[in-house]
């Protein structure tokens, strides 16, 4: 066994090693490109690395804009689609957050830092250039084959005995590190969603917590390890197979643990909740929990054209994140406009190629619209999209086979602005803000081309913001659901719960 069972009591005995980067910092860095390197190779330090190799199906992509200094390069697993999507969302919110900071160059890369059976652990790591220098804030995510999930770092412990780890992480800490920053980054969700510690583990098996640049110390990552063995009694059942997948790194496939899948050990815990509570385990999503949040998708057809960047604008002003469902002829004949969706760190899925109604369309014409068109999606934007939305809602059987082949989920909708049909700017503040359809899980029809969608939307954003809606993607609607979106099915609302949204029927 790699992790016993401490013979001593629980917390006597915690080594600490708090890891300053700048210690073995190095070689004089001589461009910004250099020191962005720097900064990435860094971040895994403190976790064991694990050879991507042993994730067959593994699948880097990559998305470059030269003009605003974009480089995002996250896998593609084939074997995992929820772990892809996390991917995706991951970098997203790292694309939008470097954007909304002013950023002038971002670079995204990923690690693997354990692979074993049925499970794997990967790091997303966005910096970017901004006017106080480099920023980095990693996020990590861990993934179980056999419920198809994704879970943050907090669902590596026991609910019941995050105090235990809390109280050991902070006697390891020792002297050097300030307790007060501590105490409320342990209690705070890790990022994207706020200032929590990355969980993993080096190659010994200790547990390793590793806290981003300006939570504990100024400019450096903080590592602070706590032995194996004080430890153990405190791992989840994902918390134990995440240590020999990253003691012992071994194949995973995207094969089921034969142990069995994990489920939720505690429900979902509410930003109320932990402020009465004071030491409960943070939330074990990737990013907006929708499962607690009242989460809404707006999303926007037909483009990219001449009024999209002006609505990129309204989203970065209100930090709102938005899904564009382009058509490939639109891309192509506006690429520019294009990457300023993608670098901006919105969702982009496919709205065929030249938006006709599928359903009554011939093999030859959907083989086109659909599966050519991932194919000029990819050329823009170095990755085929996860979603599709048929023109005017419209499919069938064997539209959804051929989608299927593309990997994508078939997005509708449970509110219609009927903003084409309106061209008003009040209506269409009205339907999106006031609709008695609309509930936590919706996804928001809209379309880009027009001017008056797009004079709406400052409005739509403060008015959905005031009623308390957390604002999301497509796909971070559904991430940390019992059930994400899968590959040829169509879904009107999130899947937060159970499997509903299917075939628009839950
Ligand atoms: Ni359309």
């Amino acid at each position: 066994m790699l992790l016993r069972t401490p013979a001593r009591a629980v917390g006597a005995i915690v080594t600490a090693v708090v890891v300053s980067l700048s210690a073995c910092a190095t070689p004089e860095r001589t461009s910004a490109e250099a020191a962005l390197l720097s900064r990435a190779d860094d971040a895994v330090l403190g976790f064991a690395p694990a050879n991507a190799a042993l994730v067959p199906g593994l699948e880097p992509t990559v998305y470059l804009d030269d003009e605003r200094g974009v480089r995002a390069e996250v896998p593609t697993i084939t074997t995992a689609r929820q772990l892809t999507s996390a991917m995706e969302v991951l970098r997203e919110r790292g694309l939008r957050e470097a954007a909304w900071a002013g950023a002038t160059s971002v670079d995204i890369s990923y690690r693997v830092i354990a692979s074993g059976p049925g499970t794997v652990g990967l790091m997303v790591v966005p910096t970017w250039q901004g006017e106080s220098g480099a920023t980095t804030r990693p996020a990590l995510v861990w993934y179980d084959a056999g419920s198809k999930r994704v879970f943050s770092s907090p669902a590596l412990i026991q609910a019941s005995q995050w105090a235990q780890f809390t109280d050991a992480v902070g006697k390891a800490a020792g002297r050097k590190v300030n307790k007060d920053r501590l105490r409320a980054a342990l209690a705070e969700a890790p990022a994207p969603q706020g200032n929590g510690p990355m969980l993993g583990f080096d190659a010994r098996g200790d547990l390793v917590a590793q806290f981003a640049p300006g939570v504990l110390d100024d400019k450096d990552f903080v590592a602070i390890t706590v032995k194996a063995d004080i430890a153990a009694p405190w791992l989840s059942e994902l918390g134990k197979r995440a240590a020999l997948a990253a003691q012992n790194p071994s194949v995973f496939d995207g094969s089921p643990h034969p142990a069995g899948p994990i489920t939720d050990e505690a429900p979902p815990v509410t930003g109320a909740d932990v402020a009465v509570q004071g030491d409960a385990r943070p939330s074990t999503a990737v990013g907006p929990d929708c499962r607690t949040l009242n989460c809404v998708a707006l999303t926007f057809d037909d483009g990219p054209g001449s009024e999209t960047a002006k609505l990129v604008g309204a989203l970065a002003t209100a930090k709102a994140p938005a899904t564009f469902f382009q058509l490939g002829q639109m891309v192509q004949a506006n690429p520019g406009v294009g990457k300023q969706v993608a670098s901006a760190g919105h969702e982009i899925g496919s709205h065929s190629f030249s938006h006709p109604n599928l359903a009554q369309s011939d093999p030859a014409r959907l083989q086109k619209e659909i599966v050519d068109n991932a194919t000029v999606l990819s050329a823009a934007y170095g990755r085929k999209p996860m979603t599709f939305r048929p023109p005017f809602g419209a499919h069938n059987k064997t539209v959804d086979d051929v989608v299927h082949s593309t990997g994508a989920a078939i997005i509708k909708w449970d509110v219609d602005t009927l903003d084409w049909r309106t061209r008003d700017a009040a209506a269409t503040e009205k339907a999106a803000v006031h609709s008695p359809d609309l509930k936590p899980g919706s996804i928001v029809l809209m379309h880009d081309i027009h001017p008056s969608t797009v004079a709406a939307v400052p409005a739509i954003l403060a008015g959905l913001q005031a009623k308390g809606v957390t604002l999301v993607t497509v796909s971070e609607l559904s991430l940390n659901g019992e059930a994400g979106y899968r590959a040829g099915r169509a879904y009107c609302h999130g899947t937060f719960r159970a499997a509903s949204g299917s075939f628009c029927a839950g």
